[in-house]
């Protein structure tokens, strides 16, 4: 028989918190609840230390007869996830392919440390924001990932991050070069701008409209400045007002525009900021390349096409590109 710390459904998520940083949740064995109740297993012979760390709560200690955690090894379906830092985020649909109770069970088995797992229900506003609702554990403000040995700190639910883009980051760093001008213009956290500076003497603007990612970029930058060899300046404004600065007319040798869904609609800032012979990374949707290099091809007489790579798989048959475009 497994003892179990039966408490009230409202305080069962800081009493599995606290369980699990104190090491006392019993992973062999399921979570169980019913209508009012939710059954904790905690590990055997800690009765003790659990009595001195929810001292704080009503609760019981009993005895209970709870179902064994599968092995991952075991699971049928493992749906597809973002790890970052100690907090799992899975998009909405995987439910239509697991229930809820599964999803928590299998994760767990798989990452037995995390603190909490949320649900992507959507992208919201200009800022591209991820609607999240957390399903199990307690509610984090902010994780900490890691990308090449680089630190970026999220605040979850105010910033645009997405995991599979640090590889590209790290490709755009290691293209660019020594002494180059740089601009982002569309930064987000900061996460091109940070892999250049790390790897090369140049001088990086960061761009973002987004508060929170405004300061997300210093914070960043202040996490990884001993990496630091190049320097970064940081801005928040609309991409479009750089129209009104004469003196970064023409004045970059590399610009970054990542804004997927509109990139296509600031052709003429990217124009106005970047030197003769600039190099331009667009980056576009589409359903194909022909498509994306069907919208680009009002622009040729401006600019020329050097490479195109297909970046992400964004929804089915609709990928993200990467159009690496020298001004004329
Ligand atoms: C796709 S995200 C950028 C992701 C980032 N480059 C990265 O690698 O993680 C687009 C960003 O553009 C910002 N944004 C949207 N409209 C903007 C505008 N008009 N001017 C400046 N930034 C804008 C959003 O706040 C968001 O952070």
């Amino acid at each position: 028989m497994t003892k179990c710390v039966k408490i009230y459904k409202r305080y069962a998520n800081n009493v599995l918190a606290l369980l699990k940083k104190h090491g006392l949740l019993n992973r062999e064995y399921k979570v169980s609840h019913d209508k009012e109740y939710v059954y904790i297993p905690i590990i055997q012979g800690s009765d003790d230390k659990v009595h001195i760390i929810l001292k704080e709560f009503e609760y019981e200690l009993i005895d209970c007869l709870l179902e064994k955690r599968r092995k991952h090894r075991d699971h049928k379906y493992i749906p597809s996830y973002d790890l970052l830092g100690d907090i799992v985020v899975v998009r909405e649909n995987v439910l239509e392919n697991i229930s809820r109770e599964q999803l928590i069970n299998t994760l767990l088995d798989l990452h037995p440390h995390i603190k909490a797992i949320y649900i992507k229900e959507k992208t919201i506003n200009e800022f591209r924001l991820p609607k999240l609702k957390l399903i199990w554990g307690v509610e984090v403000g902010s994780v900490i990932v890691k990308e090449y040995g680089l630190l970026f700190r999220i605040m979850l639910g105010k910033v645009y991050y997405n995991k599979r883009l640090s590889e590209e980051h790290r490709r755009i760093a290691t293209i660019s070069g020594d002494n180059e001008k740089i601009i982002d213009l569309f930064s987000g956290i900061g996460g091109f701008p940070i892999h250049i500076a790390s790897m090369h003497k140049s001088f990086i603007l960061a761009n973002d409209l987004n508060p929170y990612a405004f300061v997300s970029i210093i914070d960043n930058i202040l996490l990884n400045r001993k990496k630091l060899r190049g320097n970064i300046a940081v801005t928040k404004i609309d991409a479009k007002e750089f129209m009104n600065f004469p003196s970064l007319k023409e004045y970059f040798d590399r610009l970054i525009a990542n804004l997927p869904h509109k990139s296509i609609e600031y052709m003429y800032v990217y124009d106005y900021l970047l030197r003769k012979n600039g190099i331009l990374h667009l980056y576009i949707i589409g359903k194909s390349l022909e498509d994306v290099l069907e919208r680009i091809g009002k622009y040729s007489d401006k600019w020329f096409l050097e490479k195109a790579t297909r970046v992400l798989d964004y929804a089915p048959y609709t990928y993200i590109y990467r159009l690496d475009l020298v001004k004329r």
